[in-house]
């Protein structure tokens, strides 16, 4: 099946003394959405930007803003992140638990796409259930906490079967995965059915990011 993919420059990867440099950068080069990695040093051992980055970032461009939650109890923050204008939440299965299914509708009362992330130790069975609740689904192919990482093939077993899932019950749910994307392991994920890539170090760290994007879409 023809699927488009879209890609998702991980700002965590960019130089942080000129983020808006950077976000202007990667939209000139085709970026179809921008991926922003929240860290808390509690969830994941590294500390990244909270809602003002979002907030400074979002007068700039109007692609949609994929904020990847990587903290505790993200609930107390939805409707902060919604409010500086987010356009996708995403929280992770392991931060949520049992409260999992609130925290989507949390998200999607705040008018906020909502999504689900789960970590590459994480069985795709536990969080079959959620994937019509959600908009977007987001199978690891790192363990989250930093750029620049190995990609994690195991995972594509899991992407193949969230995709079943999500054609096989005709859910309008996003497929992506984040995590050791470069120009070999991106035709991995397509061809395990994803549409939403994210990639960090192949992007800004590439001496033409347009041609790295390029690269990832044209596979
Ligand atoms: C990892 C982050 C990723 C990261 C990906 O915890 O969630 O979004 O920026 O970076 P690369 O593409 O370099 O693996
Ligand atoms: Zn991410």
């Amino acid at each position: 099946m023809e699927r488009e993919i879209k890609i998702a420059p991980s700002i965590l990867s960019a130089d942080f003394s000129k983020m808006g440099e950077e976000l202007e950068r990667a939209e000139k080069a085709g970026a179809d959405v921008v991926h922003i990695d929240v860290m808390d040093g509690v969830f994941v051992p590294n500390i990244t930007f909270g809602m003002k980055m979002v907030k400074d970032l979002r007068k700039l461009s109007d692609l949609p803003f994929d904020c990847h939650l990587m903290i505790v109890e993200p609930w107390k923050y939805v409707d902060k992140f919604a409010a500086v204008g987010a356009d996708y939440i995403t929280v992770h299965y392991e931060a949520c638990g049992e409260k999992t299914g609130e925290v989507l509708k949390l998200i999607r009362n705040n008018g906020v796409k909502c999504g689900l992330a789960i970590n590459p130790d994480t069985d795709f069975e536990k969080v079959k259930k959620y994937i019509g609740c959600c908009d977007l689904f987001l199978v690891m192919s790192v363990f989250p906490g930093f750029g620049g990482q190995k990609f994690i093939s195991d995972v594509l077993e899991k992407c193949r079967k969230a995709r079943e899932e999500i054609d096989k019950r005709g859910y309008s749910c996003v497929l992506e995965i984040d995590g050791g994307i470069n120009g070999e392991t991106v035709k991995l994920a397509a061809d395990a059915g994803c549409d939403f890539i994210v990639a960090g170090s192949a992007i800004f760290g590439a001496e033409d990011i347009a041609k790295a994007i390029k690269t990832l879409k044209n596979i």
